[in-house]
C-alpha cells in the first residue's frame, strides 16, 4: 500500500484492528460460556486470565515508549503505534470482563478510571495524529519551516534597512514590530505564538496616508502634523522617493505578516501535537502503579 495513503489506523490493512478485534471476540465468548459458581468477577480463572492478560499489554504499552526512542526506522514505529492503539483501546472491555463489571469506590476502580483516562487521552492523540500533519502540509504551502523563518529574517534585514533610509521614526515602528515577533519557545509560548506585523502595518500605512492627506491639503505642512504627529517628517518633505519608499516597506511587511503567521500556526499545530502527550504519559506511570498497588492489594487483602 502507498505509505502516503497509509495512516496509523489502517496500517498494514488494517491488520492490528482484527487482532484487536479477535482478541475481544474470544474475550466476550469466554465470559459468555464460563459459569463460575460465584458471581463473575477478577477473582474466578476467567477472572485471572483476563486480568493478567489486560496487566501485560499495559507493560507492553509502556514499552512503546522505549521503542519509539531507540528504534530509527518510521514505518516500523508506525505499525507499533496502530497496534499500540488497537489493543489499548480492547483494554477497555477486557479489563470491565476481567472485574465482572463490579466497580465500586475502592483502589482497584480508582486504578480502572486511571487507565481509562490514559485511553481517552490516546484517542485524544489519535485525533491529533491524523489532523494535524495535513492541516500542516496545507499551511506550509510546500515551504519548510526553516525556509520560511531564514525569508522572514531576510525580509526584516530588508524592510530595517529601508525603513532606516525613510526616518528613525518608520526604522523604530519596524525594529519594535521585529522585537515583538514570538514565534517558537517552550510549549506554552508555542501555543501562543505570535507575530507583530500588524502593529507595524497599521503604523506605516497610517504614515503613508497622513502623507497623502497632507500632500493634498493646501499649504499641507501644518495639516500634517495634526494627522499624526509621529509622521510630522512626512509633511515637510515633498518627496517622491519616500512614499514609494513606504509603498514598498508595506509590501514587505504585508509580505513577513503572511510567513510569519504561517509559521506561527504551523508551531502551533506542532506544540498541539505534543501537549496531550503531557497527560497521557505521566498518567500511563500512574496507571502502572496503580496496577502494581491492584496486584498486591488483591493477593494481600482479598
Ligand atoms: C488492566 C488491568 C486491570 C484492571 C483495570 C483491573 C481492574 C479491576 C477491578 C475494577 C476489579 C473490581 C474490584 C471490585 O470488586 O470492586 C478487579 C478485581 C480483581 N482483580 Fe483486577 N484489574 C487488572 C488486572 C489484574 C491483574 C493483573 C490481576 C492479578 C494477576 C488482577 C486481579 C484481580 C482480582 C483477584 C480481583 C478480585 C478482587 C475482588 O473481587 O475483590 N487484576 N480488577
Ligand atoms: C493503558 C493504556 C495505555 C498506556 C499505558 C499507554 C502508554 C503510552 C506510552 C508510554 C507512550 C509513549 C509516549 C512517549 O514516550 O512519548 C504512548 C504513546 C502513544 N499512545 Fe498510548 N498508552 C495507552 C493507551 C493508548 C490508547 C488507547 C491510544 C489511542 C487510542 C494511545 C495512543 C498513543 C499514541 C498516539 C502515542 C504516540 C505518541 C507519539 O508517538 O508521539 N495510547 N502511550
Amino acid at each position: 500500500m502507498n505509505a502516503r495513503h497509509e495512516s496509523i489506523l489502517n496500517h498494514s490493512g488494517a491488520r492490528w484492528l482484527w487482532i484487536a478485534l479477535a482478541l475481544i471476540v474470544v474475550s466476550l465468548l469466554a465470559y459468555a460460556l464460563h459459569s463460575p459458581a460465584v458471581p463473575p468477577n477478577g477473582g474466578t480463572w476467567l477472572g485471572y486470565t483476563l486480568g493478567t492478560i489486560a496487566g501485560l499489554l499495559i507493560l507492553w504499552l509502556m514499552y512503546f515508549g522505549v521503542r519509539k526512542r531507540s528504534y530509527s526506522g518510521t514505518s516500523n514505529l508506525r505499525g507499533w503505534l496502530s497496534a499500540h492503539v488497537y489493543l489499548g483501546t480492547a483494554l477497555i472491555l477486557l479489563a470491565l470482563l476481567h472485574a465482572g463489571f463490579q466497580v465500586g469506590w475502592n483502589l482497584h476502580t480508582f486504578f480502572l478510571v486511571l487507565m481509562l483516562l490514559v485511553i481517552v487521552s490516546g484517542f485524544f492523540g489519535v485525533y491529533c495524529y491524523l489532523r494535524y500533519p495535513t492541516l500542516m502540509t496545507r499551511n506550509r504551502e510546500s515551504a519548510t519551516r526553516s525556509a520560511m523563518l531564514e525569508e522572514i529574517a531576510e525580509l526584516d534585514q530588508t524592510a530595517l534597512t529601508l525603513a532606516d533610509g525613510i526616518d528613525p521614526k518608520v526604522h523604530d515602528i519596524v525594529l519594535r514590530s521585529i522585537q515583538n515577533t514570538r514565534l517558537g519557545g517552550g510549549v506554552l509560548a508555542q501555543l501562543r505564538a505570535h507575530d507583530d506585523s500588524d502593529a507595524a502595518l497599521a503604523g506605516i500605512r497610517a504614515a503613508l496616508e497622513a502623507r497623502e492627506k497632507s500632500q493634498q491639503a493646501a499649504g499641507g505642512a501644518k495639516s500634517g502634523q495634526t494627522i499624526f504627529a509621529m509622521v510630522d517628517f512626512l509633511a515637510s518633505g515633498t518627496n517622491d522617493r519616500q512614499a514609494e519608499a513606504l509603498r514598498k516597506l508595506i509590501d514587505l511587511l504585508s509580505r513577513k505578516k503572511t510567513l510569519a503567521s504561517r509559521v506561527a500556526r504551523d508551531i502551533q499545530y506542532q506544540a498541539l501535537m505534543e501537549i496531550w502527550l503531557y497527560f497521557h504519559v505521566p498518567l500511563s506511570f500512574a496507571t502502572v502503579a496503580a496496577l502494581f498497588a491492584h496486584v498486591i492489594a488483591v493477593f494481600f487483602y482479598w
